[in-house]
């Protein structure tokens, strides 16, 4: 007799095809293969859920929310605010301490922003420490993804604050110094888990350290959230930020965390309607967060399909994701790794990782590397993948990246790993 599997337990083969079959995408072919989809790290693919949700909500509610006196308004109202609990169960907050934004870029410019709002002396006293000048400090790694970069780059110079790096050693793991964060830091911007190398950052002891000096810390949780269970308080971050179409929701859609009191302090990034309560032809008042941070019509039918697409997560269970994919990047640097030629951006660093890898060949480059695979119906990412630092630091201007996702089998990565060895042959660079 079988027993069912516990909450941490691997999915098992029955439950990858169940799955499956919820992604009507993966039974297309493509160049006459079946399609290998090893690029959810880009852009994850979304189910039926999430597809029926939007379209139920689009042709049943669609209207515009917090506005008309309607019934329609006040329906769509009310789920759009329930997809902003159903997130906030998902990653540990408080409903209103969720704002929704485009993605996770804008989400970033949004904290970035408002510190350069409060440094021209907007918000306040209450805004005080997001006040930046001359002799602060904003920390960030040398692996962060440009998102969560150049907004602090622009914050830096907006404001003569300076930006200060934690380095990578060799082989790309955070090595943070004495020097980075200082009595000085106001800021702490770090990545959960790497866009390149797929390792989950051992964040817990650089939160204490930014917090010990005051600072706060903003966590991108672009690729942790939607691959491993999340849960921001317990990580005790001060912002987080995720994007919807990277964890089987739709494009349009992301949202930033912020502990209640900093959102509460914090002026406005874009300013408009939906965000006030009283407005003259020389100033205006705020409405109370979230919503003095979602100027403008709102993105309510993506909203709601975020929503589908946690639900569809939960039903499954984070740490059953979490397991299957960490098997699943298992077997994929070490399937890299054996492949002679094949250097795993990576492969050294001895962390817990997801389902993502990245590697370089030498003497081919990463677009041939793609387009190869792609032949096969194999589709992966190419480039430097937003993170030129990076991959600079690991001496590469580009590299291969494949990742996978809850939808992923191990034939999958397989396949992969045949089409690599079958890249290297065809362009005849085997040492
Ligand atoms: C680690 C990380 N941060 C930020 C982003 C930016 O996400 P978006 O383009 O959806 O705003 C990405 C997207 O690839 C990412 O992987």
């Amino acid at each position: 007799m079988t027993s069912s599997p516990t909450a941490t337990d691997s999915l098992t083969d029955a439950e990858i095809l169940s799955i499956r079959a919820d992604f009507p995408i993966l039974q297309t072919d493509v160049n006459g293969h079946p399609l290998v989809y090893l690029d959810s790290g880009a852009t994850s693919q979304r189910p039926l859920a999430v597809l029926d949700a939007e379209r139920e909500f689009l042709t049943t509610l669609n209207s515009a929310v917090h506005r008309g006196a309607h019934t329609l308004a006040a329906e769509a109202t009310e789920v759009f605010e329930d997809a902003r609990s159903t997130l906030a169960r998902f990653i540990g907050a408080d409903d209103d301490e969720i704002v929704w934004t485009s993605n996770a870029t804008e989400a970033i410019n949004l904290v970035a922003y408002a510190f350069s709002n409060a440094s021209v002396g907007r918000g306040g006293a209450a805004a005080e420490r997001f006040r930046l000048g001359e002799g602060d400090e904003i920390v960030t790694t040398e692996m962060e993804h440009h998102a969560n970069l150049i907004p602090w780059q622009e914050l830096a110079a907006r404001t003569g604050a300076t930006l200060r790096v934690i380095p990578l050693d060799d082989d790309g793991a955070l090595r943070p110094g004495e020097n980075q964060i200082t009595e000085r830091t106001k800021i702490l911007a770090v990545t959960h888990v790497s866009n390149v190398l797929g390792v989950i950052n051992p964040i817990e002891a650089l939160i204490t350290a930014a917090h010990s000096v005051g600072a706060l810390v903003l966590l991108d949780a672009c690729q942790s959230a939607p691959h491993m269970p999340l849960d921001v308080k317990a990580l005790d971050v001060d912002f987080a930020v995720l994007s919807g179409h990277k964890m089987l929701g739709p494009t349009g859609i992301g949202a930033l965390y912020g502990r209640r009191e900093l959102l509460e302090a914090m002026p406005p990034f874009l300013t408009g309607g939906s965000m006030i309560t009283t407005v003259t032809m020389t100033e205006a008042e705020y409405l109370p967060p979230p919503q003095r941070f979602e100027a403008g019509t709102q993105r309510v039918s993506q909203a709601v399909a975020l929503a589908a697409a946690v639900r569809y997560l939960e039903s499954i269970g984070m740490p059953r994701v979490a397991a299957h994919e960490a098997a699943l990047g298992r077997r994929l640097v070490d399937g890299l790794t054996a492949i002679e030629g094949v250097r795993v951006l990576g492969a050294g660093i001895d962390l817990p990782r997801v389902g993502l890898a990245s590697f370089d060949i030498p003497g081919i480059h990463s677009h041939d590397v793609g387009q190869f695979l792609d032949d096969q119906g194999i589709a992966v990412r190419v480039g430097h993948h937003c993170a030129q630092p990076l991959h600079r630091r690991l001496g590469v201007t580009a590299s291969t990246r494949a990742s996978t996702y809850l939808y992923s089998t191990e034939s999958e990565v397989d396949a992969f790993l045949d089409g690599v060895s079958a890249t290297i042959d065809f362009f005849g660079v085997r040492a």
